[in-house]
């Protein structure tokens, strides 16, 4: 606590604040929409705050499936010509950084910032002190690169993803300015992809259990890629909707964020916001732009500020993130409003900044209504099933470790890689050891879930190496134990604790039996390395050249990084389809 308080201190010296204890007010939500602590109406006023990482040349070239994302036909598209990152910086963690930047914030006006990913094991106190002194909240993304956010091409709601979630929680719970955790970020793309919305749902049902389970009041978020209304607005239901039809909100995100980029240059409401907030004119929890800023024409000039702070939107919107404060370029240009000096010692703004400070501090927030007349939560019955919406109302269950783990350790047949870089080869080993299952008349179904029509396998919810280490063993008792068929090339290890009398499918459903439903969850025990196989090896794998990527859409930009591991995946899947 003295070295928290120390650096609360010294951030605030450096800024020149006071720190006569003004602590930041805590923002509730009452029905669809944000109150401040006297009861007038929260909006928020933001910037998306992530440096963009570098282009890796190896990743480059994978994108193909985004060109079939379609948007509104004034839309730009700013995500979709990013390449694949794979590593990314928390900007919230280096306290040099954020005493840069955090004047910079202010002087704009912001009150929130959005923050892609971060690393639970660093320290946040210098950068979420110094936030809260400026009175400036953040919307945290609780996803990582690369295996850490839920594969919108082979989506699952596994231990890894849930133990991953919980950490960053609780390496961000002692602040007083997480506004929202988002759960994922464009993880639905389409029409067909709606089917990975169970798996969003789950997610957000479980970390809203934990967080109520250490008294947060922090709000639970999902950021949508901009869409057709066909399948965008039932989406936004389904996320917000009571599958059990109680209203009950137990399921339910407190606040849905559109990645909007319609208004461009001097556009008006009737031109470009009136069509989706029709959409969302019902709507029965928060909504708001977790991206917004079309960049055509360049400069910009943020003409869509005092509309989105406007009459005509706050009934339905409660404001928006601007993209971006760090530098950003797609094939639709640069989104960035500073540039930074080759040392990172100092930031310059441009002139999209100079413009959105001036029109954000004109803002004047309308209070309407207040909280005493803000209409009272209501969770409506899910949107049916129809061919632009494919998500079933049943969900995943609440991912076990310890039933995943007495599983792994129970199984004939062990992943124990010979890297502690796994997310690599977990995806080709998958794809072997499902195909070869396939050959001698085996299959996958046990890992994998299906959202369409709501049947999820026994060990769906397992994360991916124990998946991996199930599929072998099924194929290492099919061919009578014979240890060649558990090398995998030297992957596999036979588990010489196994009982010889009982198989894979017994173990998993005696591992899993009381696994099938939701439960609280709890934080992995320290012992455990999420995502990890049993072996025992826990070095997380080094994060190398720190000057490389941040994402911008995080799940949607590592579209490419997953494909490898998806397509394999679903090759293996097949049979489930
Ligand atoms: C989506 O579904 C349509 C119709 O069922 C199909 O033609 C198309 O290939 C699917 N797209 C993807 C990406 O799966
Ligand atoms: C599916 O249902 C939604 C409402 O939940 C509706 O907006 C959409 O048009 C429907 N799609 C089709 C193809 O009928
Ligand atoms: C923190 O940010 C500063 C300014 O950009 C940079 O010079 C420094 O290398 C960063 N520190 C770390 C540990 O990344
Ligand atoms: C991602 O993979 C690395 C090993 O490659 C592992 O250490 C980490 O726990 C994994 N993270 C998640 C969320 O699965
Ligand atoms: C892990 O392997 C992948 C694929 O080979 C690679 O892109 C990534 O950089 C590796 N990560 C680490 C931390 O070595
Ligand atoms: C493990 O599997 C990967 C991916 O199939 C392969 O490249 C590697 O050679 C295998 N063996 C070892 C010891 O890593
Ligand atoms: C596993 O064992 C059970 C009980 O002995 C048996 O019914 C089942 O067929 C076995 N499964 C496989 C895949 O061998
Ligand atoms: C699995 O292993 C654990 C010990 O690791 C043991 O307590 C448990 O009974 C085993 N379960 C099954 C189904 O074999
Ligand atoms: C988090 O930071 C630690 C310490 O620098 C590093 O070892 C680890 O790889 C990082 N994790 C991620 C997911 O980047």
């Amino acid at each position: 606590m003295l070295s928290f308080f120390r650096a609360a201190a010294t951030i605030a010296v450096v800024l020149g604040l006071s720190s006569g204890g003004h602590a930041i007010g805590k923002v509730t939500r009452s029905g669809r929409y944000l109150y401040n602590a006297d009861g007038s109406r929260f909006y928020i006023k933001g910037i998306a705050y992530q440096e963009q990482g570098k282009s890796s040349s190896a990743n480059v070239g994978k994108e193909s499936g985004r060109a079939t994302i379609q948007l509104g036909a004034a839309t730009v598209d700013p995500n979709a010509p990013f390449s694949e990152p794979s590593t990314f910086i928390d900007p919230l963690a280096n306290a040099t950084a954020c005493a840069r930047d955090i004047p910079l914030l202010q002087q704009l006006g912001v009150n929130s910032i959005r923050v892609y990913s971060v690393n639970a094991s660093l320290n946040h106190d210098s950068c979420m002190q110094g936030l809260s002194s400026a009175g400036i909240y953040t919307i945290l993304d609780l996803t990582l690169p690369v295996n850490g956010s839920i594969d919108r091409s082979s989506p699952a709601w596994t231990t890894n993803l849930l133990d991953s979630y919980i950490n960053t929680i609780d390496a961000f719970s002692k602040y007083d300015n997480v506004l929202a955790y988002n759960v994922g970020n464009e993880v639905v793309v389409s029409p067909n992809g709606t089917t990975a919305a169970t798996f969003v749902k789950a997610a957000a049902r479980d970390t809203k259990a934990y967080l109520t389970s250490k008294s947060s009041s922090a709000l639970v978020g999902y950021a949508a890629i901009d869409g057709d209304d066909t399948w965008i607005v039932p989406l936004a239901n389904y996320l917000s909707c009571d599958p059990s039809g109680g209203n009950s909100g137990g399921t339910a995100i407190d606040i849905f964020g559109l990645n909007n980029y319609e208004f461009c240059g001097d556009s008006t409401f009737q031109a470009s916001y009136a069509g989706k907030t029709g959409d969302f004119a019902g709507y029965n929890v928060v909504a708001y732009f977790s991206e917004y800023g079309c960049n055509q024409p360049s400069p910009r000039v943020w003409a869509e500020v005092p509309v989105l702070f406007g009459s005509d939107a706050v009934p339905v919107w409660s404001g928006g993130v601007a993209f971006s404060y760090f530098p950003a370029e797609s094939g639709q240009g640069e989104f960035g409003m500073v540039t930074l000096s080759s040392d990172g010692s100092t930031v310059t703004p441009n002139t999209d900044f100079d413009n959105l400070k001036t029109m954000y501090n004109q803002v004047s927030f309308i209070n309407d209504p207040g909280q005493s007349s803000a209409p009272s939560a209501s969770y409506p019955a899910c949107p049916q099933q129809n061919t632009s919406f494919l998500a079933s109302t049943a969900l995943p269950p609440t991912p076990s470790d310890s039933a995943c783990q007495c599983l792994e350790s129970n199984l004939s047949c062990q992943f124990n890689p010979q890297t502690s870089n796994t997310s690599a080869i977990v995806g080709s080993l998958l794809d072997t050891a499902c195909s070869l299952l396939g050959t001698v008349g085996g299959s996958c179904d046990p890992i994998a879930g299906n959202g369409q029509t709501g049947q999820y396998g026994t060990v769906s919810s397992c994360d991916p190496s124990t998946k991996l280490s199930f599929a072998m063993s099924e194929y290492f008792e099919a061919n009578k134990r014979d240890p060649q068929a558990c090398s995998f090339s030297g992957n596999g290890t036979v588990n010489a604790k196994a009982s010889s009398s009982s198989n894979a499918t017994v173990v998993a459903s005696s591992c899993l039996a009381s696994a099938t439903g939701t439960h609280v969850p709890t934080a992995p025990s320290s012992a455990t390395n999420p995502g990890s196989s049993s072996s025992g090896s826990s070095s997380s794998s080094s994060t190398p050249g720190a000057a490389t990527t941040i994402l911008v859409s995080d799940t949607r930009a590592l579209l490419g990084v997953f494909l490898m591991f998806a397509v394999s995946v679903a090759g293996g899947l097949l049979s489930l389809a």
